[in-house]
């Protein structure tokens, strides 16, 4: 081997050596106890649960709890337990001597110089110091699914930006995920549009209506249709004939309605493309259709659906209505539709969890889904079938939000408002800089998009997904408090001062290696700013353990006002030494990548300069 490529070797052998290296602090922390309990009971699992960050560093960086149940379960006194747990734990390489204190609380606190070690490693890991998962798991992730050629509106924002989240940290931590927005392109809407578009009368009458610009021509008729059939039953019946039609294959009706999806999909697609969301697949309902008389057929064969006054249903132990799969007229239901999605899944996937990101008023539908699926596929028992059901997002007067002239509000008119409001809030910003503007329109307007659409997707994230929200942008664009636009301005400002940092050192800004990475934790607040950003991957493990996306948004806040905190107490750029600028350089460096991949896992850009 020629000798100058051993010092590149070596280096790699090195490199891959300290990638593999970061751990997740707390399953770290637990495998320790779990070996040290493991000759005390049979099975520690359990009790394992009882290690946790804790709330309050006067008790240590992280407590187990574990004595008081064990010593319950033992009959012996938790302290004397406590005693034993830590005889046994090995943690003297990471941890201090442990304390026990009260009744048995045992705190741990993190050797600073591991800590300074793992922090220096996580930021020169291309994951930021978060392992990938020891066991992956294949997940389908089922969301967005608007019911196309209407317009898209606010409840389709919370499906979209929760499920979105989700699929990227599923991924990010290593599981294979496939998401398949399960578009709504075969119900009545057709109907609708079928018979408006047939009508010459109906046609002029939408066009000189003035809706066409707001809705395009198909919104427009679906709009204009649906209230001549609220005042018609008459109408009523012939949409309906004109649905039926199109599920019976009529050549004309199937025609339309392909044209009907391609204008639709092409006005989804510009609001995804603007959202930043991808789909591996997009099989809609139509996609099943010619399997629904196979899966009724197979369930009544199984004698899991029985007849009823002529329709079928799945009559299921402790709900009051069947669940409905074939009608008395003989037409599919959307419960049918599901069921062939999930065989159809299974069979192409095999994955081992499936998550529905649904509102909650569909939450009897699922439970009755899932209940059914269970009977009908015995060998589905172990799968995680899960409706990950969401609130309903509300005007300030607290009802369903809505126009002033009543209608929901469409998503690309909602989008549109929230660029244009902190196009505003960049452009004043910006005037307002003690040396006058720095950016130019492009870059406003950019900057615009990213703060725009970034508030309305973190508004969304940073609830907790079960309850209601109110929809208020000017909470949303706030600088200050837990919202992305302060989120977005801390990490521009972390970026700047690191920068800064780097010039100051006679570095270019591409050459970032020249700044050492070794961070050196000399000061509580940069010690609690690198435990924080450590975490990082337990706040996902936080987001994957119930499927809720704000565990991640109160993460990267706290982390953020670790910063400030930092940033009020130790100086950076004026550091009393070379060793410490480097050291707190390189801790800024380590909180603004945390900060921008956890913005990513959320879907939103940060910039450079705000
Ligand atoms: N299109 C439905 C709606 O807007 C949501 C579909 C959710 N996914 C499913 N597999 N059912 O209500």
């Amino acid at each position: 081997m020629p000798l100058g490529l051993a010092p590149t070797i070596l280096y790699l052998c090195l490199s891959i050596f300290v990638f593999i290296d970061t751990v997740n602090i707390l399953h770290e922390l637990q495998s320790r106890f779990a070996t040290a309990l493991s000759g005390m009971v049979d099975n520690p699992a359990e009790l394992l649960l009882q290690v946790r960050a804790s709330q309050d560093p006067k008790f240590g960086d992280y407590q187990a709890n574990c004595a008081m149940p064990l010593g319950k379960r033992l009959g012996k006194p938790p302290r004397q337990i406590a005693t034993a747990i830590v005889a046994k734990l090995e943690i003297d390489d990471l941890c201090e001597p442990p304390e026990i204190a009260g009744p048995g609380f045992i705190n741990l606190r993190l050797k600073n110089d591991w800590l300074a070690q793992q922090a220096s490693t996580a930021l020169a890991d291309p994951r930021v110091g978060v392992p990938t998962v020891a066991k992956p798991r294949t997940y389908v992730v089922d969301y967005s699914a608007p019911n196309v050629a209407k317009p898209m509106h606010v409840g389709h924002i919370r499906s979209t930006v929760i499920g979105n989240c989700l699929y990227r940290t599923l991924k990010f931590v290593g599981h294979e995920v496939i998401s398949d927005n399960h578009l709504g392109d075969w119900g009545t809407q057709f109907g609708m549009i079928i018979y408006g578009y047939k009508s010459p009368e109906i046609r002029a009458q939408v066009q000189s209506s003035g809706a066409v610009e707001k809705l395009g021509e198909f919104g427009a008729l679906y709009a204009w249709v649906n209230r001549l059939g609220e005042e018609n039953p008459k109408i009523r019946e012939a949409v309906l004939n004109e649905t039926v039609k199109l599920h019976a294959g009529d050549a004309e009706n199937l025609q339309l309605w392909k044209e009907i999806r391609t204008q639709s999909d092409k006005d989804i697609d510009r609001i995804y493309k603007r959202l930043g969301v991808k789909f591996d697949d997009q099989l809609g309902e139509s996609f099943y259709h010619d399997w629904l008389s196979a899966v009724v057929d197979d369930l009544q064969k199984k004698e899991i659906g029985r007849e009823s006054d002529g329709a079928i249903g799945v009559f299921l132990n402790g709900y009051e209505t069947p669940f409905l799969i074939r009608k008395q007229d003989g037409a599919f239901l959307y419960a049918t539709t599901d069921l062939a999605t999930i065989q159809y899944r299974m069979e192409t996937w095999h994955p081992d969890a499936v998550l529905y990101v649904v509102d909650h008023r569909q939450s009897l539908h699922f439970e009755q889904l899932f209940a059914t699926a269970r009977l009908w596929h015995p060998e589905w028992a172990n799968v995680e079938f899960k409706h990950v059901n969401f609130g309903t997002v509300l005007g300030k007067d607290g009802k369903p939000f809505k126009t002033r002239s009543g209608d929901t509000v469409g998503l690309e008119i909602l989008l549109d408002e929230g660029v244009s409001r902190a196009l505003a809030i960049v452009s004043a910003n910006d005037d307002a800089k003690p040396n006058g503007p720095e950016l130019s329109t492009d870059e406003r307007q950019k900057i615009a998009e990213a703060v725009g659409i970034g508030a309305l997707k973190y508004a969304d994230l940073s609830q907790n997904r079960t309850s209601d929200y109110v929809f208020d942008y000017d909470k949303m664009l706030a600088m200050n408090g837990n919202t992305a636009t302060y989120m977005q301005y801390a990490h521009a400002r972390v970026r700047g001062i690191f920068i800064k940092g780097q010039k100051q050192l006679g570095e270019s800004t591409t050459s970032q290696q020249h700044v050492t990475q070794k961070i050196i934790l000399s000061h509580p607040a940069e010690r609690a700013l690198a435990l924080a950003a450590l975490q990082f991957s337990e706040a996902m493990d936080l987001v994957l353990a119930d499927y809720r996306p704000n565990q991640l948004t109160s993460y990267l806040f706290e982390l953020a006002n670790r910063f400030s905190t930092f940033y009020e107490n130790c100086p950076v750029l004026k550091a009393e030494t070379p060793e410490l600028l480097h050291g707190r350089l390189a801790l800024c460096n380590l909180t603004a990548k945390v900060l921008r991949q956890g913005l990513e896992l959320l879907g939103i850009e940060v910039v450079e300069r705000m």
